[in-house]
This record gives C-alpha cells, structure tokens and sequence, in this order.
C-alpha cells in the first residue's frame, strides 16, 4: 500500500452497504469506522451492545451517532440472519470467540457455536440473499506452529495446536467450501490475521496487558521462556486488507495478513521499556497448552492480491497504542475480566 488507508478508500468507494459481524468487537469496530469514513452505510451485529456492556460500549463509542451506522444485537448462532444480509453489497464475518489459550475444556462448546456453527449458518444466509462476497476473519492459528518452516505460504500445511485453531480451520474450510459450490452466488476471501494490536486491543492479549502493568502495576504473567515469536500486525494494516479484500478479484481465497516481522515477546518487552521509559512488571508463568512457539507470514499473496504491504511498524504501533491507553482512565479496557464474549 503505498499510503496508510489509500487502498481502504479506493476499495471502499465501491462498497455502499457493509454488514459487518463482531462489530463491537477490536477489529470489528475498527472495520465498522473504516467504511463509515469511506461512505458506506454499515450494519453492525455483535451479540455485545453499548446499552449492557462496557468493552462494547467503549468499542463503538465513535460511530453509535453516525447517521450510516445501526447496530443489531443478535446471535449469528440462533437468529434468523438473512433479513439482515440480505441487501449487503459485502459481509466482512468478524464474530467469533477469539482466545487461543482458554479454548481449552469446558468452553469449547462455545468456540464450536460461535466460530463454527454460525459461520456455517451466515454463509447459508449470504448464499440464499444472493451476497457477492464475504470477508472472514480467520486465523494465524491454523497453521500450528511455523518453527522451522516460516515464513509461511497460505499453500503450506495447516495442523492447528489448539482447539481454537481447529475451530478457524473449521469456519475457513466452510466458507470456502460453500463459495466453491456449484453456482454460489458468494465469493469469499479468508483473511488470516496474524497477532493483531492496536487501540482497542481485547484485554486479554500480549501488548495491551503489557502497556497496562506499566499503569496499573498488575504483573504481565510471562508465559514460558518469551522467546516465542508473533508477526505482530498493527490494526489499521489489517483493516486497510479487510476493507481490500470486500472488492479483491477471488472466488474462493485465503490470504495472510501479517506484519512484516516475526518478533520475541521479550524484545516487546524490551521495546515497551524503550517508549514508555518504564519496565513491565513480569511474572513467571509457564508455558500455554495450543501456544505456539513461532508464527510468521509470508505477505506475497495478500500484496499481489490485495495489494498490502503493512505500513506501520511494531516500534510506531506500539507507541500508537500506548499513547490511546495511557489518555484513558481506568476502565473495562484495563479489565482483562471484562473480555468475556
Ligand atoms: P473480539 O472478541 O474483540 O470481537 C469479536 C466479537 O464477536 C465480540 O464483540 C463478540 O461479542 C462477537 N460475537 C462472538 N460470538 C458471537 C455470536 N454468536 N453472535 C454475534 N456476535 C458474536 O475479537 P477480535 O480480536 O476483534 O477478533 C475478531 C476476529 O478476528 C475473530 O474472528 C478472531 O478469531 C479473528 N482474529 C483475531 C486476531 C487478533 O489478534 N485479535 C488474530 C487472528 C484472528
Ligand atoms: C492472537 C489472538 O488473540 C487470537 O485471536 C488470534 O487468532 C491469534 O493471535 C492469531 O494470530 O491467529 P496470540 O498470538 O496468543 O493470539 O496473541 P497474544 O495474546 O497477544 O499473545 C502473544 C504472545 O504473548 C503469546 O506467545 C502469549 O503466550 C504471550 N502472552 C500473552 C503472555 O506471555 N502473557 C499474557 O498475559 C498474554
């Protein structure tokens, strides 16, 4: 891309009705304000409202008066979802239950209803509407792990590590499945995001639990040695690429979206201490079950087919996002309590 949000802007200007899923979610929200900013009427469905929840409130609190913004609350897992995606022009399928290291046990129900079962049930939806194209949030994730083999093509194997991976891998495959039916009227791009941050990151991830230590005092509990490697991808990137692939010339595709470099959590740790002047305060804590050691992209597909190159580096994105977190007050967004769905 040659200028942050250029690309956004040309791809949006063909877009006049977005519906967007998890809109009052982290990326979501950000994807719901980047088409408003290009002149598309969007419709946001999030299981959260403003009216009951704090991080949704939060999340949405610069579009709610927008005249081009609606919000529904609905459950894409049992509500009747075609009356809402009926006259979109693009879906871009945000919802989903996001943590890797608690998909673990009991909660994995909801991972399989909320990533699976309604991504299967919107793309019914999508398909019977007539919807042209739908953009899915999918996942690093489900590669696994890309030590010694990064950086990786969007060809190489997929083998996730844990059940949230699965579960991604279960909502792209379906996607695709249904756009490479005969005669589907729904082209999808599945967007693997790698690592996201950014203002608004959910509270329960690396870089926003980190800049809040230095706040709060709250420890960073450091899971395993730190030397596991992200491709840490600043939020406007990954928007600027969702917003591209509403429009991006696919039948059935999926692209990583990654940040340009694969990055040890001790050296964010060390670039936090660099911005901000002060140490996070860590904690020893072992290593989580489904985390994996590297994650790393290979950019060539998402530059050729959506002409992405990321723009902000993780130095710059986190200064970014450490100077949105430290104007605030204390609130649900130093509240790792406060990411449940
Ligand atoms: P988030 O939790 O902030 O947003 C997800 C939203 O989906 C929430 O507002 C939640 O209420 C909503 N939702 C969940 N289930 C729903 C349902 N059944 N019906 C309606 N709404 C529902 O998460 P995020 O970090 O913004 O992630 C957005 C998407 O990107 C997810 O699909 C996630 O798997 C994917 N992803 C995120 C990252 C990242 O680093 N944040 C990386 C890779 C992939
Ligand atoms: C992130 C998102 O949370 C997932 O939704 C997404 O699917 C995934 O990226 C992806 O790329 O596909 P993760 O990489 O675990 O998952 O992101 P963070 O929570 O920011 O963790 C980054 C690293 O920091 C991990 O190695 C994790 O173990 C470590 N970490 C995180 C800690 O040491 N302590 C913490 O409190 C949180």
């Amino acid at each position: 891309m040659a200028t942050e949000g250029e690309s956004v802007m040309s791809a949006a200007h063909c877009i006049e009705r977005a519906v967007v899923t998890g809109a009052a979610g982290f990326i979501g929200s950000h994807v719901v304000e980047a088409l408003l900013q290009r002149g598309a009427t969007v419709l946001g469905i999030d299981r959260r409202s403003p009216r009951d929840n704090a991080l949704a409130a939060e999340n949405l609190k610069g579009v709610m008066e927008h005249p081009g913004f609606r919000l529904v609350q609905g459950d894409l897992v049992t509500d009747e979802l075609k009356p809402w995606v009926r006259a979109a022009d693009a879906v871009f399928h945000l919802a989903a239950i996001p943590g890797v290291r608690p998909s673990w046990g009991d909660g994995f129900g909801e991972y399989l209803a909320c990533n699976v079962l309604a991504t299967q049930r919107l793309m019914d939806a999508c398909q019977s509407s007539g919807v042209r194209r739908l953009v899915l949030a999918s996942s690093s994730s489900v590669y696994g792990d890309a030590v010694g083999r990064g950086p990786l093509r969007e060809e190489d194997a997929t083998a996730p590590l844990s059940p949230y991976g699965v579960t991604k891998l279960a909502a792209e495959r379906l996607a695709l499945a249904y756009a490479l039916a005969p005669a589907s009227p729904t082209s999808v791009v599945a967007l693997r995001y790698f690592t996201v941050y950014g203002p608004r990151q959910r509270p329960d991830m690396a870089i926003g639990r980190m800049l809040r230590g230095i706040l709060t005092g709250e420890p960073l509990q450091l899971y395993g040695d730190g030397h596991q490697r992200r491709d840490f991808t600043f939020v406007t990137d990954a928007v600027a690429a969702t917003v591209a692939a509403a429009t991006a010339d696919a039948t059935a595709e999926a692209v990583n979206v990654g940040g340009g470099d694969s990055v040890s959590v001790l050296d964010v740790l060390r670039r936090i201490a660099d911005i901000t002047g002060a140490k996070v305060p860590v904690r020893d804590d072992i290593h989580q079950p489904g985390d994996v050691q590297v994650t790393e992209a290979n950019l060539t597909k998402a530059r050729e087919l959506l002409g992405y190159v990321p723009s902000i580096t993780l130095t710059e994105g986190i200064e970014r996002q450490w100077k949105w977190l430290s104007a605030r007050s204390r609130g649900p967004l130093h509240d790792a309590a406060a990411v449940t769905a």
